[in-house]
């Protein structure tokens, strides 16, 4: 089965695939993550991505439909996996459907998270991710156990670049211009599932499952 989670930034789509992953044991194909990998690696890709990430717009089509690209073909990926914040336009979502019919395979589910910009600018300002291992908290609703620091491997917890407040309303009028219209993409196709993204996590995930498993 190959899920997409689109939404807005801070709408929980990388919380809920890393569950997931643990539930379903397929990758989470992160657009976001693989862009950040590249640009502490200081790779030409990552140089280029990071001018665009920094001002809250969207890399340039044709490179993260690169990335996705070649992930997909590792073996990882045979079984299925889920897609978190790819694809993001229009030209996103047709390449990738190109590509997986040239695999003879399909999108499954395409599952919006839907949820207000107001409680995403919270979400976002509260959010602390571990440097080491990605693990996610937040200030308010997912504390982590010792302040600043990862409850799983003990590393410093860090604030994302582009989780200040000015590149946060950027992130969101892009998602809105840019990425809202693959509602409708995938509502035609009858892939479109959506989920009340405002609904604490454990909740979300007992959804999110339930709509991607029938
Ligand atoms: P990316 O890393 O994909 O960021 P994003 O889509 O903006 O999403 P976020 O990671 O900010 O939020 P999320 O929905 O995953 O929420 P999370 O689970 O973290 O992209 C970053 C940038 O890279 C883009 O701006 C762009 O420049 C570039 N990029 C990436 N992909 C691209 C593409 N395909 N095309 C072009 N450019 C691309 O949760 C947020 C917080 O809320 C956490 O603190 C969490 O603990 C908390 N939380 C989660 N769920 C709940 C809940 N149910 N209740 C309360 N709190 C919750």
């Amino acid at each position: 089965m190959i899920i997409v989670l689109f939404g807005p930034p801070g709408s929980g789509k990388g919380t809920q695939a890393k569950r997931l992953v643990v539930q379903s044991g397929k990758p989470q194909l992160s657009t976001g993550d693989m862009l950040r990998t590249a640009i502490s690696k200081g790779t030409k890709t990552g140089l280029e991505a990071k001018t665009f990430m920094d001002k809250g717009s969207l890399v340039p089509d044709s490179v993260v439909v690169e990335l996705i690209r070649e992930r997909i073909q590792e073996s990882d990926c045979k079984k299925g996996f889920t897609l978190d914040g790819f694809p993001r336009t229009l030209p996103q979502a047709e390449s990738l459907d190109l590509m997986l019919k040239s695999q003879s395979r399909q999108v499954g589910y395409a599952v919006l998270f839907d949820i207000q910009d107001a409680e995403l600018v919270k979400r976002l300002s509260g959010r602390r991710t571990c440097l080491k291992c990605g693990a996610m908290f937040h200030l308010e609703s997912a504390k982590p156990k010792r302040d600043g620091f990862c409850d799983q491997c003990d590393s410093f917890l860090v604030q994302r670049d582009d989780d200040r407040p000015d590149v946060i309303q950027k992130r969101l009028e892009v998602y809105h211009k840019q990425t809202s219209p693959l509602v409708e993409f995938y509502k035609k196709q009858n892939k479109l599932k959506t989920l009340d993204a405002s609904l604490p996590q454990d909740l979300v995930f007992t959804k999110l499952v339930e709509v991607t498993s029938k």
